[in-house]
C-alpha cells in the first residue's frame, strides 16, 4: 500500500527504464507539486470547499467516508501526506487512476464534516464477479491498500474513526475475516499508529514491506456476557 522511494535521476535508459517505471511514481502527481506549481488554481478549489464548511474542524468534527465525484476529485488529488510522509504512500492522483483499472478496488475519500482531508483504498477481490476473497493462513480477507490523511488534518483522531469505517464496511459488507496492510519500514513508518488501532505483525515481508493483520471477528472473551 506504499512505495518506493523515488530514483534520484530519471535520465536512465533501456531496461533501468523498466525498472524505475515499475518503482516509481510520478511525482508531478503529488498534491505537493501541484500546489507548489498552480497556488491559484487549488487556491480557488479550496474557497470553493470551506463555502460549504461553516464552522473549524476540531476533533468533534464528524467523520464520513464519500464516493470521489467529477466535482471532487481535484480536491481529493491534492491532499498531501507531507514532505516527511510521502515516501510511504502513492499520491491519490495515482490511486484513483490505479482504482479505476482494478476491479478490486473499493475507495473513498474521507471527510472531516464538509471538508476532504484523506483517502483510502482497499482490496476486496469478492466485489469482481466470479471472484472470492483471497485467502490468508486459511481465512478470507480484505487488504488495506493505500490510506493518508493530509499533513493539515492529521493528530485530530481521523485517521482512527476513518479506519473503523473501513473496518466496520469490511464487516458489514464482506464475508472477510481478516484484514492486511503493508507498511514501509522507514522513518515515520505508521506502525505504531497500527498497532493501537489492534493490528498486529503476521512475521511477514512482503516486497520490502513489513505486513500486519487485524481478526475482523475476534473471538468473544470467554468470561463476556
Ligand atoms: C497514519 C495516518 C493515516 C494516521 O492519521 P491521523 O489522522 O494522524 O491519526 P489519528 O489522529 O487518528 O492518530 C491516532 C493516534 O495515533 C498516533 N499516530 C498517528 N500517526 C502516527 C504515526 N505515523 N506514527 C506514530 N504515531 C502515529 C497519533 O499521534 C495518535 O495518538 P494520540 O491519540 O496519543 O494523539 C497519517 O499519519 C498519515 O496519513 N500518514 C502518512 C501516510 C501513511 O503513512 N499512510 C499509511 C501507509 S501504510
Amino acid at each position: 500500500m506504499s512505495i518506493k522511494p523515488q530514483p534520484t535521476s530519471l535520465a536512465v535508459s533501456g531496461a533501468e527504464a523498466c525498472e524505475v517505471v515499475a518503482t516509481a511514481w510520478p511525482p508531478g502527481l503529488s498534491g505537493r507539486r501541484v500546489r507548489e506549481k498552480f497556488p491559484e488554481f487549488v487556491q480557488a478549489l479550496e474557497d470553493q470547499v470551506m463555502q460549504l464548511q461553516k464552522a473549524p474542524l476540531s476533533k468533534a468534527s464528524p467523520v464520513t467516508l464519500r464516493q470521489i465525484t467529477a466535482d471532487t476529485v481535484r480536491i481529493v488529488a491534492l491532499l498531501d501526506p507531507g514532505p516527511e510522509h510521502d515516501h510511504l504512500v502513492a499520491p491519490n492522483a495515482f490511486s484513483i487512476a490505479q482504482a479505476h483499472f482494478h476491479p478490486e478496488a473499493w475507495f473513498r475519500a474521507v471527510y472531516a464534516d464538509e471538508v476532504p482531508v484523506g483517502f483510502v483504498m482497499i482490496s476486496n477481490a469478492s466485489q469482481v464477479p466470479g471472484k472470492s476473497l483471497e485467502l490468508h493462513e486459511g481465512k478470507p480477507c480484505v487488504s488495506l491498500w493505500r490510506f493518508m490523511i493530509d499533513q493539515r488534518y492529521r493528530g485530530l483522531g481521523y485517521g482512527s474513526r476513518a479506519l473503523q469505517l473501513v473496518v466496520d464496511h469490511a464487516r458489514t459488507n464482506t464475508s472477510a475475516q481478516r484484514m492486511l496492510l503493508s507498511f514501509v519500514p522507514a522513518k515515520n513508518s505508521p506502525e505504531p499508529f497500527y498497532l493501537r488501532f489492534g493490528f498486529a505483525r503476521t512475521g511477514e515481508i512482503d516486497d520490502g514491506e513489513v505486513v500486519m493483520a487485524l481478526d475482523l471477528h475476534p473471538p468473544l472473551e470467554r468470561n463476556a456476557r
